[in-house]
């Protein structure tokens, strides 16, 4: 397996299963694009190494992440292919193999969108979840506004996507994308014995019945992510959204 080219994104080989650590506490975890793009390569790589079975993705304790980096969306970059962040979305999206998801503490924007792409989510019973896009003048992404009605349907993807609150792990497990809730001493254990329960099972079987879950999604989704990153992209020049950003940052200081 290939070395993280990020020192926010550590990627370790634990009995077939790559684990992927999101790792930059100081700022809550913010994902900055060279931080998708370790993300992004982690994924892939593990996704073509015969010896990984199944992919691992967690934060530090207290933090699966705050999102993407704010001080990333004050440049309203062109959000074309080649970005890092959208070589994360498609990675996630379109990974073979099974992506588990250890999530503690905080889940906010892409932490919370990330998870729809997973295949098993295992949270904190501290954990919360945030898709706060309306709150920065911004829109869904990462292929939420077609998954999340899909799962939750549409008034319950409504009220997280148009009001952007906080909610709880135990909601988000009510609302069927988070498989269990568990005392934060526990969850990532609990993550990591069903990552290596399915990294013993038939790799092909598993890779097999995962492509047949999501046999009808390809299409949609490439439709959706590219739908959504132009809105997305028109709505970080707006005024108002950069203004928002702005008053973030300078809180800060
Ligand atoms: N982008 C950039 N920096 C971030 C960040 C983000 N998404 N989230 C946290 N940080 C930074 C803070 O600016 C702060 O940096 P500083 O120590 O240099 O001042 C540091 O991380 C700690 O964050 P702080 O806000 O002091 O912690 P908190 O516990 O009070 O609040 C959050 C945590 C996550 C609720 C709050 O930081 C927040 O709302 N972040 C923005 C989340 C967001 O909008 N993400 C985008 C989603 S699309």
């Amino acid at each position: 397996m290939i070395t993280s080219p990020d020192p926010h994104i550590n990627y370790q080989v634990n009995h077939g299963v790559f684990v992927l650590q999101i790792n930059r506490p100081d700022k809550k975890n913010a994902l900055t694009q060279s931080m998708y793009a370790a993300m992004a390569e982690g994924i892939k790589s593990a996704d073509q190494d015969g010896d990984i079975r199944v992919i691992l993705i967690t934060g530090v304790e207290n933090c699966f992440t705050s999102g993407n980096d704010v001080n990333d969306f004050v440049k309203a970059p062109e959000m074309g292919t080649e970005r890092p962040s959208v070589q994360f979305m498609k990675a996630i999206a379109f990974a073979n193999k099974p992506v588990i998801a250890a999530v503690g503490g905080m889940a906010i924007g892409i932490g919370t969108t990330m998870l729809l792409h997973c295949d098993l989510v295992y949270a904190s019973e501290d954990a919360f979840l945030q898709l706060p896009f309306t709150n920065l003048g911004l829109c869904p992404e990462a292929g939420s506004s077609l998954l999340l009605p899909q799962i939750v349907g549409h008034q319950r993807a409504s009220e997280l996507l148009l009001l952007g609150e906080r909610f709880s792990a135990q909601k988000a497990m009510d609302y069927g994308f988070v498989n269990d809730v568990l005392p934060a001493a526990g969850y990532m254990e609990h993550a990591m014995n069903k990552a290596h329960h399915l990294a013993k099972l038939p790799a092909d079987s598993v890779q097999t019945s995962k492509a047949l879950i999501k046999r009808n999604q390809a299409t949609p989704m490439n439709e959706t992510i590219q739908g959504e990153l132009l809105q997305f992209a028109r709505l970080l020049q707006s005024p108002e959204a950069q203004a928002i950003f702005q008053a973030f940052l300078n809180k800060k200081k």
